[in-house]
Order: C-alpha cells, then structure tokens, then sequence
C-alpha cells in the first residue's frame, strides 16, 4: 500500500487556523464586557479560544454571572454575535492565514479528503467568504451537534462524512478544547501555536503554513 494510496482525512478547525477570526471574537466579546462592565481583557480571552458561544459568555462574567437573569445572558450571546456577524463581513479570500490555500490546494491534488469541523455557527459565512468551499468535501459547523468541544461529536460527525475512520483522521487545532476532542475522538492531532494551549497534540507546529501533506500523512499512518 502506498502512502497515496492510503485512506486517510484531514479534518480542520477554522477559527485560528485557516483564519484569523479570533481576533473579532475577542472584539466583539470585549464590546459586550465593557457595555456591562465586567473586566476583560486578552488575556482572559485566551480561556475562550475554541469555546462555544454559550459557554464563552460563561467563562467571560465568571464571578459576575449571578449579576444577570438567563433572559440576560441569552440576550448578551446574541448582542455579541450580531457585532461578531458585522465584523466577519469584511472577510474575503486574502484573509485566508498564510500557507492555508496551498495545503488545502495539495490535498486536493493528493486526492486527500478535507473537512472543516467548527464549534462556530457561523463557519459556512465564514468559509464562502474565503472562497474555499470547493476545497472542502464536508463542513460540520456548531448547529449540526448537541455538544461543543471538547465532546468529539463535531469530529466523529466530520470523519463520518468523509466516510474516513476516525483512525485514519488528522485534526488540525489551535484551542486546548480541539486537541482534547480530536483525541476523544480517536484521532491523531496537529497542533497549531503555544504549547502550552496545544501541548497535548501528537505534533505540534507554529503555523497551518508549516504543515505539508507529508507531515499529514505521516502523522495519520503513525
Ligand atoms: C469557535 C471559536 C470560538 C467561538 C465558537 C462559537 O470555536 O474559536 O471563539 O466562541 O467558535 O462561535 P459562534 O460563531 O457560534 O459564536
Ligand atoms: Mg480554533
């Protein structure tokens, strides 16, 4: 058997991996931290990275989550994404982080099977705007699962549509929380940035440009 030859999938994050939205997650979580007053800053935003919405505005008010009525908090998430769906209109093919079109270019000539697989409900905006929809054969977003990472659901739900086993499935992460699913799921993982968050991956590299198709497969077949 072949390396080529070989079944395997690549399934990605995409908030911080093939592009750089956690930047308007933060701007956006910031606005609503500073309208009601409760600290925030960077540093506390780096706990949300890979966390779904509900669960973010959780972590955000933390001590300050008793101030508020359930009413309040379901009103603050959808505050929060209208800023967020305002920001994310300005994205466009060149937003695409460096090195992210060509491996997904490569895979495709590989005959590789890709997959995007978001905590984000609002992955398919996101990915038509960046013009790499024919790139992709699945896209699992937030709405398709009852459970956020790190549950493996989106996952195993990505892997399923590929018709690729989870065994023979690479996740491609840069929150704690996707490492986490990824092997709940019984996938292997590459990791994206600071060790200290994506520590626990099977490979850990500074940027999606620094991943080849030769590392994916390597990593998938180990
Ligand atoms: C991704 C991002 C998180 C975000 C989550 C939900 O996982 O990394 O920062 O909170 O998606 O996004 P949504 O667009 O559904 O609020
Ligand atoms: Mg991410």
């Amino acid at each position: 058997m072949t390396l080529a030859s070989s079944v395997m999938g690549v399934i990605f994050d995409l908030d911080g991996v093939l592009v750089d939205t956690a930047e308007f997650h933060y701007l956006a979580w910031q606005q609503l931290a500073d309208r009601i007053r409760v600290p925030f800053d960077r540093q506390r935003n780096e706990a949300l990275r890979g966390v779904d919405r509900v669960n973010s505005l959780r972590l955000l008010l933390g001590a300050h989550a008793d101030r508020f009525t359930d009413a309040e908090k379901d009103a603050f998430c959808a505050e929060k994404n209208a800023v967020y769906v305002k920001l994310i209109e300005t994205i466009s093919p060149k937003d695409l982080l460096p090195g992210a079109g060509a491996l997904l270019a490569a895979l495709r000539e590989t005959a590789i099977p890709a997959a995007v697989a978001s905590s984000s409900k609002n992955a398919r905006p996101v990915l038509e705007r960046l013009g790499i929809m024919n790139l992709l054969q699945a896209v699992v977003d937030g709405s398709e699962v009852a459970v956020a990472k790190p549950a493996p659901d989106l996952f195993l739900l990505a892997a399923a549509r590929l018709g690729v086993p989870p065994a023979r499935c690479v996740v491609v992460e840069d929150a704690e929380a996707g490492v986490e699913a990824a092997g709940r799921g019984g996938m292997r993982c590459i990791g994206i940035g600071d060790a200290a968050r994506v520590g626990a991956a099977d490979r850990v590299v500074p940027s999606v440009a620094d991943i080849t198709v030769r590392l994916l497969q390597d990593c998938a077949l180990s």
